[in-house]
């Protein structure tokens, strides 16, 4: 990691932009913070008007637009979708923008085609990016012989959302159990969190599947090639303090702030957290 920063010159201190439809995409915040401590982030979570996966694709494309030039506004220097739905269904939006873009969604399907040893695959996200069939497209030109078991798990984002994701509430875990069985009995030994919420339940997941299932997070390769992109751009950041991590909701601040430090493991203090609208934009 250090290596890169010795080889390549850094010069670009504008920061990083990151939307979802809600908290869910804390969980690539995460991951980005791993793999480049430095960079600045500006996080937008459409908080008051999630879920997207119940919606049409008209409407998440309007959504992914708006969010995407809320980022631009704020002079970000490339632009990160971190929501599953939003990559599966309306990734085209990224040509109309002026700085890079990431999805979440071909980096899962790399990582699961690697992992798998069975050839099975799962795949779990919201109606929406069940419906695209995006990650099944991209695992099939990856792997033709995958065999992809698709989920839609629609409860997922609301337990979420509510703080419930404790492996031992017992609400949870049986939630998660009724919407894993065609996973389990189908013998996936590899499973897409194809929705950037469910990192969260992560351990809930485990404890349905066993340890032997692995669960790829799509944060994870999307922050590493996000890294290669800056380093072999010359976009790194060159200052050496931690990143400063600023958050935007289109709901109210207060509950996003208690649950943005449970689950970035960091504290977020008010002076870090803004409602906007992004009508009055
Ligand atoms: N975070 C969104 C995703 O990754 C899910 C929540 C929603 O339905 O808006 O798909």
């Amino acid at each position: 990691m250090n290596k890169m920063r010795e080889v390549y010159s850094v010069s670009d201190s504008r920061a990083i932009g990151v939307f979802d439809s809600g908290l869910g995409g804390l969980t690539v915040v995460k991951e980005l913070c791993r793999f480049l401590p430095n960079e600045d982030i500006v996080y937008f979570g459409d908080t008051g008007r999630v879920p997207y996966g119940t919606r049409s694709r008209e409407t998440i494309r309007k959504y992914a637009l708006q969010d995407e030039n809320f980022l631009i506004n704020k002079n970000v220097k490339l632009i990160i979708a971190a929501c599953g739905t939003v990559s599966s269904v309306a990734s085209d939006t990224a040509s109309l923008l002026p700085v890079p873009f990431f999805e979440v969604v071909s980096h899962a399907a790399r990582s699961a085609v690697k992992a798998t040893k069975n050839g099975k695959i799962g795949v779990i996200g919201t109606a929406a990016t069940v419906k695209s069939g995006e990650h099944e497209r991209q695992i099939k030109a990856l792997l033709p012989s995958a065999e992809v078991t698709a989920v839609g798990c629609s409860l997922f984002v609301p337990l979420v959302e509510e703080g419930w994701y404790s492996e031992d509430d017992v609400v949870v875990f049986e939630t998660v159990k009724r919407y894993l069985k065609p996973i389990k009995e189908n013998g996936c030994d590899t499973l897409i969190l194809g929705c950037t919420h469910y990192p969260v339940l992560e351990k809930v997941i485990k404890k349905v599947l066993g340890d032997e299932v692995s669960l790829i997070n799509a944060g994870t390769s999307t922050s590493q090639t996000v890294k290669e992109y800056l380093c072999e751009n010359d976009m790194l950041n060159s200052k050496t303090d931690i990143g400063i991590h600023s958050f935007y909701v289109s709901d109210k601040a207060d509950s996003f702030r208690a649950q943005a430090s449970i689950l970035l493991g960091e504290e977020i203090d008010e002076t870090k957290v803004s409602q906007v609208d992004l009508g009055n934009l």
